[in-house]
Order: structure tokens, then sequence, then C-alpha cells
């Protein structure tokens, strides 16, 4: 979170100090740094040197349309996973042969859509849906380059509703049936089948999972090539987990011991599996999202009320599980540190919003610098996964979004209005 710093007392994004921002735009607010961005993305590119790949963003991670933009202008490409996600990538600028589109239940319409925009690959994840792309393909008298999304059963050490990549879950083709549904794509018409897809989870905070992934790969590979079946396109998913404790240091600031051992950087996470899908001469592509975003972006809180349940201590603020679901979805972690630092001292609260649900909370036994009511809270991190999961219930208007660059402040998004809710 390089671009999200005190300075003496105040919380800066890049050259902009946040209590400015919550006076002019109120709260709850999401403030995203454009070079944290920019900084996230060329740190995963670079890592691959002169190899033929791409890094395409995810957008699920964040969709908003200037955030898109900056990341085409830099030449990422773009995972989607749905006809709007599709539509908001063109639209950002993001050219076709550098869109994947995956997703374990694409509709027939979003499929004509995909193929009429010509993206470069469908990542196909059964045996029905190869059938239906063959169908449509044909009907529009077109070739559809397919890559088949395999599930090789690997745990990726994460949250349970983050794993993507176990029997269990729902997503891919079975590794076991894996070369049968890669003869049956080839027995289709209109079908060019040109690669291999995974991606195993997210928020993954150990290299050894991608090391496992990747040795899979090469190992499918060999028995595909044996069968006769050649590829020239390995997609390696995203994953690549961010450090959410001890983000922002103050010396006032309590030290988390939450999730303490240091994540590795993207490029670690890169120059881990590289050199083993290198041995394939394929080409790869990687689908980060949260590795781009969540430290490029802050939600801003205002405390409404402090109040004592008993010997349970409450901050209560603005913003709530619609405004960021991550820690009632998930129980996610996310520092939350005030704008201004006005005291040494501090207390163990649950930092919960306005909304009716006793599960609607940013933080519980927390210890949290001492806050009263009208001070400003930084939920950090909030980048990724955070406006996307943004919601209506308790008919509350969304948050406004900004974007800051240098001493630089836009309005990406405007505040919703009660007329939004109708
Ligand atoms: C197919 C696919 N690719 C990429 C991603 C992005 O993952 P992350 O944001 O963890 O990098 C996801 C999210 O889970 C996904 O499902």
């Amino acid at each position: 979170m390089r671009y999200f710093q005190f300075k003496e007392n105040e919380l800066l994004c890049e050259d902009v100090p946040l209590p400015e921002l919550v006076e002019e735009y109120g709260t709850p607010l999401y403030v995203y740094s454009r070079n944290q961005v920019i900084e996230n993305y060329k740190s995963i590119d670079s890592a691959f040197g002169a190899m033929d790949h791409a890094v395409c963003y995810a957008l699920k991670a964040n969709s908003n349309l200037h955030i898109l933009k900056l990341l085409a202008e830099e030449g990422a490409g773009a995972d989607v996973v749905s006809a709007g996600e599709l539509f908001l990538a063109l639209k950002a600028g993001f050219t076709p042969e550098k869109i994947a589109f995956a997703g374990v239940g694409k509709r027939e319409d979003e499929i004509e859509y995909a193929l009429t925009q010509r993206v470069f690959s469908l990542n196909a994840e059964s045996h029905q849906e190869l059938q239906l792309i063959s169908r449509v393909a044909l009907r529009l008298n077109t070739t559809a380059r397919v890559s088949l999304r395999i599930n090789p059963d690997i745990d990726p050490q994460s949250h349970p509703y983050i794993t993507t990549g176990l029997h269990s879950n729902k997503f891919g083709i079975d590794s076991a049936k894996a070369i049968d549904a890669f003869r049956y794509a080839l027995s289709l018409p209109a079908l060019e089948v040109i690669g291999l897809h995974t991606h195993i989870g997210s928020q993954i905070t150990k290299t050894e999972p991608f090391i496992e992934t990747a040795r899979f790969v090469v190992q499918f590979l060999e028995k595909l090539r044996e069968t006769g079946v050649r590829i020239s396109h390995i997609d390696f998913g995203g994953g690549f987990g961010v450090q959410y404790s001890n983000a922002v240091r103050h010396e006032a600031i309590p030290v988390e011991d939450h999730g303490s051992t240091p994540t590795p950087s993207p490029a670690e996470f890169v120059g881990s599996f590289l050199p083993i899908l290198q041995q394939t001469g394929c080409s790869v592509w990687l689908e980060p999202g949260r590795s781009i975003v969540a430290d490029a972006g802050i939600l801003v809180t205002k405390v409404l009320y402090t109040k004592e349940n008993g010997s349970k201590k409450f901050v209560v603020t603005d913003a709530g599980m619609t405004d960021l679901l991550r820690p009632s979805l998930y129980n996610a972690h996310h520092q939350i540190v005030p704008l201004k630092i006005e005291t040494y001292e501090s207390e163990k609260v649950d930092v919960v919003g306005p909304i009716c649900e006793t599960g609607d909370f940013l933080a519980r036994d927390r210890s949290l610098t001492k806050v009263k009511p009208n001070d400003g809270l930084a939920v950090l991190t909030a980048g990724a996964y955070g406006f996307v999961n943004t919601s209506h219930y308790n008919a509350r208007p969304r948050p406004a979004e900004i974007l800051v660059n240098g001493e630089r402040v836009r309005v990406i998004r405007q505040r919703e209005t009660f007329e939004d809710l109708v």
C-alpha cells in the first residue's frame, strides 16, 4: 500500500489528505490510487521478461470503467465471466485478442456475444458447454477458439468459499476425465481447441499450490501430447494473495498479529511457477484481479456512535456490509485506521455498520485507536471485491468512487441518490 501512508498524523492517498476528500465528497467513499493500480499491474507483467504472455485483469475484482481504462491503456488483457463484463472490457478499450471469457454457467446469448466480438478464447468447463459453443459457432458460420478449464483437485489453502480447483468445487472439468474432454472437443465442428485453463482459487498466500498446479499442467500436457493432441496456450488463472494486515503503520496504530506471515509479492508468485510452465513452450496468460487492485483502494467511513452492551464495545459506522461485504461473507480481515491520529490510546471494539443484521460488521474484537462520533476511518485494502459486491439492501444508495493521481482527484462514480433505489 505504498500510496496510502500517514504524513505526520494524517492519512494520504498519494498527495491528497483523506480528511479533505471526506469534507468534499462525504462518506461512505471508495478512494483509489491510480499509481498503485499501474505499479501492481507492471510488477506482474515485467516478471515474465521476454516470454510470450498476457496479464489479463480479472474484471470481477473491480469493474469501474475508469480503472479498467487505466489497465487497458497499459496494454493489459482482460478476464471476463459474463456478457456484462465483456461489454465493460470492450468499452474500456481492451483488445478482443487479449480477452478470455471464463465462467461455469455461460448462457447461449453470452456465448454468441463473445463469438461475435472475436474474443481470444472461451474457457469451457463441461461437455455440454463445448457442445453449445460448437452449435452457436456453426450457426454464426464462424470458428470458436476454446480452452478447457481443468479442475486439478489441488487445495489452494485459502477460504473454502474461494477455493475453485478441488473436485468438490463446481469449477472445471475433472482432471481424470480431461484427456477425454479434449478428444471430445476436437471431435466437434467449428471449434479450434487452443489451450488449457486452470484457476485454483483466490487469496492464496503461499507459492506451493501454484507450483503444484504448474507441475500438474506440465504432466498433463505430456499425456495429452502422447495421445496426439497439441495445444499452444496455457491460461494459469489468478489467485495471488495480498497482505490484509499491517498494511499501513504509524506508532499510534496497534500492530496486528492476524496473518502476520508476509505474503509473497506478485513477482515472487510468478517467479515460483513460470520456470515450470516455460518447459511446455506454450504462451502463458494470467488472470490476476485482487493483486492488481486490492491495495490500491480503501473504503472511507465515518463514526456515527460509540456504545457499550455489557462488556462489549461497539463503534457504529456509516459503512456496513452493503458497502463492503467481505468481512460478513468470509470473516475477512481489513485493517482499520483513523484518518487523523488524535490519540495513542486504543481499545478492543467491534466495528459495525448500520444494517439490520447481526452479521453486519467490518471488524470484530479489534484493537482500534480510540475514536469518537464524526471521526473518519479508513478500511484498508478494499480495492478488490469491494464496490463490486455493494448492494441496495436496507435501501441504501451505493457510495461514490474517487480516483487520485498525485494531487489530482477525479470522481469516477457519483454517489447514488434515492432515485437510484426506485
Ligand atoms: C476464473 C478466474 N480467474 C481469475 C480470478 C481472479 O482471482 P484473483 O482476484 O484472486 O486474482 C478469479 C476469481 O476467483 C476467477 O474465478
